[in-house]
């Protein structure tokens, strides 16, 4: 029987560039929106078509050369993103119903870009195209016939070069909505361990590393182990190194890795708890990047950490009330085993600062249900030690097109952090997101700091942009960027 769990990582749409169309390829072009001199009547017809011009909107036409027309709004290249997302959409739908129909499925389509598109109107464009198809189905059915590759006719020189970073960087969001969206009966603290390391397999100055229970037991990962001791699925600590040559600046990516969170004994209500099966996306997002940028080959020293545990209710789960020794000898307070994401990021944390020595430090996280509430589900949060790299994260982002708002790291709640019966408390109430960030500043010490918290944006119900329903892949681009920015 086949196996009906797609292969992570996914295949993408292969993009090339054209400066000519090639006969029998179905065509689409962009459009932009009708301007006051084209009047009330708008644009003219195309094939019997009325272009609104509108990003997003994607128009077939019926006879001619051109097979779509793909709305770019006003042109800013955010509207590319939008336009390529839709138009992919579209276009395999309408791939969809050739093949119902008894046609030959085509596999291939072109899109015409303006003669004024510019690098960063390609790259926009480009995103849309590979990730607004996105798919993750568990299947006994056989794979459809789907689309492989876009051609971009444009005569822009610089597209080609734009292009292969987009690739990577897309790639990179895919394969963390993999991980994320793949479903929790399969994805085990092993099983992500071993499939981040088939996929950084053959990509030179890569290497990853999976320490199993036994050895965190020896090494005194006490966080970890008490999140991870009510499951029968035991837990992992995945490091991966990039060791270009030559390299001075060392950046450690930390990323929380639960693979389900139940809540532990401080049990989740039923009502959504299957959407737990992406607590590991900070997780995912770190593994993505660092694959990403060995493949680019970045040159920065990189080293990935990301603590995975499922966090389940048994006989062996810790408890409320429980004292937890964490690596380097700190010991936490339990007031809630919902709180695991930061019992296990505490142990990676001091775990990877004593063994690395960073210049900087940066975790991902679906950290708090409070960082949901305070910016939505389109914006990560960003909490740094320093105002140079809260910029740097932000910046990047705005490059990447995922956006980030600073929060603080407010110093009048500090002390709620501090333990009575042990030496830091874990859960002590308060605004949940930033005492989630207080509590792990407790374990970075000196070095530059920034804690990324995606509970929001890490998971979609809608689709927007290049974004779907399910994982969303949300902090890998901000993070292979950002390392590009140490370059
Ligand atoms: N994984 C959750 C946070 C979360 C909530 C992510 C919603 C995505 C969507 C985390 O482990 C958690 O449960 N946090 C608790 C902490 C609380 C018990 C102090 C929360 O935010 O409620
Ligand atoms: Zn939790
Ligand atoms: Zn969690």
């Amino acid at each position: 029987m086949r196996n009906p769990l797609p292969p992570v990582p996914g295949k993408l749409l292969e993009l090339e560039v054209s400066d000519d169309l090639k006969r029998g390829t179905p065509l689409a072009t962009l459009i932009a929106a009708p301007s006051e001199e084209d009047g009330d009547a708008g644009l003219a017809e195309i094939g019997g078509v009325r272009p609104t011009g509108k990003a997003g909107d994607v128009q077939t036409v019926p006879t001619g050369g051109v097979r779509w027309l793909a709305g770019v709004g006003d042109g800013e290249p955010k509207q590319y993103r939008k336009a390529g997302a839709a138009l992919v959409r579209a276009v395999t739908s309408a791939l969809e119903e050739d093949v119902k129909a008894g046609e030959k499925a085509f596999r291939a389509f072109a899109v015409e870009l303006p003669a004024d598109a510019g690098a960063e109107h390609v790259e926009e464009l480009a995103f849309g195209l590979l990730l607004g198809g996105y798919r993750f189905t568990v299947t006994a059915e056989e794979p459809k016939p789907s689309l492989r590759t876009v051609r971009l006719i444009t005569r822009h020189e610089g597209a080609v070069g734009a292009l292969e970073r987009v690739r990577e960087l897309a790639a990179a969001a895919a394969f963390a909505r993999d991980l994320a969206n793949t479903p929790s009966n399969v994805k085990t603290p092993a099983w992500l361990a071993d499939t981040a390391a088939r996929a950084a397999g053959g990509i030179p100055n890569l290497t990853v590393t999976a320490r199993d229970e036994k050895w965190l037991a020896e090494q005194g990962f006490g966080g970890v182990l008490a999140v991870g001791g009510g499951s029968a699925a035991p837990p992992r600590l995945i490091e991966l190194e990039y060791r270009p040559r030559g390299a001075t600046t060392h950046l450690l990516l930390v990323g929380k890795g639960i693979t389900f969170d139940t809540g532990g004994l401080s049990i989740k209500p039923a009502d959504g708890m299957h959407l737990m099966r992406t607590d590991m996306a900070g997780g995912a997002a770190i593994i993505a990047a660092v694959r990403a940028i060995a493949t680019l080959r970045l040159p920065v020293k990189v080293t990935g950490l990301v603590p995975a545990a499922e966090n389940h209710v048994s006989g062996s789960s810790y408890r409320p009330g429980d004292i937890v020794r964490h690596y380097g000898g700190k010991t936490t307070e339990v007031g809630n085993t919902d709180a695991e994401g930061r019992m296990v990021l505490a142990d990676a944390l001091v775990y990877g600062i004593k063994k690395h020595k960073p210049d900087a430090v940066i975790d991902a996280a679906t950290l708090t249900g409070a960082m949901k509430v305070s910016l939505g589900v389109r914006t990560g949060g960003v909490f740094a030690t320093e105002d140079a790299l809260a910029e740097r994260v932000t910046k990047a982002g705005e490059r990447v097109g995922e956006a980030w708002w600073r929060m603080p790291l407010l110093e009048d709640l500090a002390e709620t952090v501090q333990g009575s019966l042990g030496d830091v408390r874990q859960a002590p109430g308060g605004p949940g997101g930033i005492v989630a960030a207080l509590f792990l500043r407790e374990f970075v010490g000196d070095v530059p700091w920034a804690h990324l918290d995606i509970a929001g944006p890490a998971r979609a119900d809608k689709t927007y942009a290049d974004v779907v329903p399910g994982a969303t892949g949300f902090a890998a681009r901000t993070l292979v960027e950002l390392v590009a920015s140490y370059a």
